[in-house]
Order: structure tokens, then C-alpha cells, then sequence
């Protein structure tokens, strides 16, 4: 394998990026960057980038692109992703694909692996309505598939858990769609320079970080 690793997780909302994402990164020893989470930080602390991510966040719409791709860009220039990352949530359109390629083009080299979850739309909904997240710590849970040992509190920090303001099942629908129409073509983008491996999400969190083993372990 080779000592660096750029890879994309892209799927739908609630299609388990952020799970295995996390996963990928212990594994790899590589940073996990979610666009998502870092708006949701900025909102939390209220600092400029979150009043300005805030409205589109939580209606379920796109942060215009200029904000997203300077954040991610400046990220990815950071020590600890001389070996690499992976990016969740980012790129979400065509535009912010088309920015990140130039940049990686001129300065860190390609991309290696686009990994793409799919997962059917009945069990997004469900994963995503059922969600809560740690306030402190951002450990994901789900009140069914992941439950808490004590409800309401994290199992590794005892922060509180809390449900996302766009995890409210019509903001969920509109974030669906979104994700259809804006991110569909930067799949097909990235599947005609054949980097894109297809990863069957809807079985348990096991089983698919299986999948993805496999697929790290095959990349030259
Ligand atoms: P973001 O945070 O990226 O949200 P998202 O793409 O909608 O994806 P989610 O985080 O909801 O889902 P996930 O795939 O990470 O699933 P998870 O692992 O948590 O973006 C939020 C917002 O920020 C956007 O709407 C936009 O406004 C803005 N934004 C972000 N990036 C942007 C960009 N590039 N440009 C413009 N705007 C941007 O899993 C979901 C649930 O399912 C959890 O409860 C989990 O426990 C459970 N689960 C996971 N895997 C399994 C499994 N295998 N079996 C059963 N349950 C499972
Ligand atoms: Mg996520």
C-alpha cells in the first residue's frame, strides 16, 4: 500500500458516512474531516462561519460553495493530513468537486478512492430520525440500532445526547432530495475516472466496515 491515503465518502444522508468514516481513520491513521460537523461546531459556539452556516444547516440546504471548498482546502493543508484524509460531506456538488480536483492537482497529488454507501430511502429515514449525537464528545448513536447504555447520556464521556436540528423527518426529506439532485452527478463524476466503489451500507456497521476493509486492503 502506498503511505498516502485521499479518499471521499460520499452517500446519502444517514447512509452511515460519518460511522465509518471514523472507522476508516483509526484504521488508516488518517484524519476525518465532515464539512457537516465542523458547521455544527461553529453553530454550537456561535462564531462567524456559524451564523453564516446556520440558516442553510438547518433548513437542509447547501452552504454556498466558496465557504465549504475554503474550509476544506485550508484543512487539507494542515500537518496531519501529510498522510492523507478522508473528506465526509465534501465534495456535495459538481462545483466543489471540480475545486477540489484543480487544488489536489497542483499541490497534493490525486485522489485514491471514492467510496460511495448506498442505502435504500425507508432505512435513511429511520436511521436519521432515530439519531442522537453526543454534545460533547459527537459520538453517534441511534435510539434503536445503537442505543445508549443509559439513555439520554454518552457511553464514553457521559455528555448529553441530543437530536440535530435538520434530523426532524421533513428536513430530512428535503436533505434526500438535495442529495439526489446535487450529489448524484458528482458520483457519476468521479465513476467515470474509475474511482468509485460501490459499498452496500444497509447491512450492520460490522459488516460493512468489512466491505471497506476489503477494498483498502486492494488499493495499490
Ligand atoms: P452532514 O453532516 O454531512 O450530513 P449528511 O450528509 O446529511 O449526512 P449525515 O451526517 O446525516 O449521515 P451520515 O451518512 O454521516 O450517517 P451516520 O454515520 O451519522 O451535513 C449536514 C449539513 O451541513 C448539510 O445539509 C449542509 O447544510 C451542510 N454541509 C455539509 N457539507 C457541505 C458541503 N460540502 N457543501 C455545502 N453544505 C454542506 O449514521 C446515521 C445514523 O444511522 C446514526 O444514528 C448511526 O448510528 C446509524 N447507523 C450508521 N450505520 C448503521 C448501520 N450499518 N446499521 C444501522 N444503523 C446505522
Ligand atoms: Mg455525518
Amino acid at each position: 500500500m502506498s503511505s498516502t491515503r485521499q479518499i471521499i465518502i460520499v452517500g446519502p444522508p444517514g447512509s452511515g458516512k460519518g460511522t465509518q468514516a471514523d472507522l476508516i481513520s483509526r484504521e488508516l491513521g488518517i484524519p476525518h474531516i465532515s464539512t457537516g460537523n465542523i458547521f455544527r461546531e461553529a453553530i454550537h459556539k456561535d462564531s462567524e462561519l456559524g451564523a453564516t452556516a446556520r440558516s442553510f444547516v438547518e433548513k437542509g440546504e447547501l452552504v454556498p460553495d466558496h465557504i465549504v471548498t475554503a474550509l476544506v482546502l485550508e484543512r487539507i493543508k494542515e500537518d496531519d493530513c501529510r498522510k492523507g484524509f478522508i473528506l465526509d460531506g465534501y465534495p456535495r456538488n459538481l462545483d466543489q468537486a471540480l475545486d477540489l480536483d484543480r487544488n489536489l492537482e497542483i499541490s497534493d497529488g490525486p485522489l485514491d478512492l471514492v467510496l460511495n454507501m448506498v442505502v435504500e430511502r425507508g432505512e435513511l429515514v429511520r436511521r436519521l430520525t432515530g439519531r442522537r449525537v453526543c454534545r460533547k464528545c459527537g459520538a453517534v448513536y441511534h435510539i434503536v440500532f445503537k442505543p445508549a447504555l443509559v439513555a439520554g447520556r454518552c457511553d464514553l464521556c457521559g455528555g448529553e445526547l441530543y437530536q440535530r436540528s435538520d434530523d426532524q423527518s421533513e428536513t430530512v426529506n428535503k436533505r434526500l432530495d438535495v442529495f439526489e439532485k446535487q450529489t448524484g452527478p458528482v458520483i457519476g463524476h468521479y465513476r467515470r475516472r474509475g474511482l468509485v466503489r460501490d459499498i452496500d451500507g444497509s447491512c450492520s456497521r460490522d459488516e460493512v466496515f468489512q466491505a471497506i476493509r476489503k477494498v483498502l486492503n486492494n488499493l495499490k
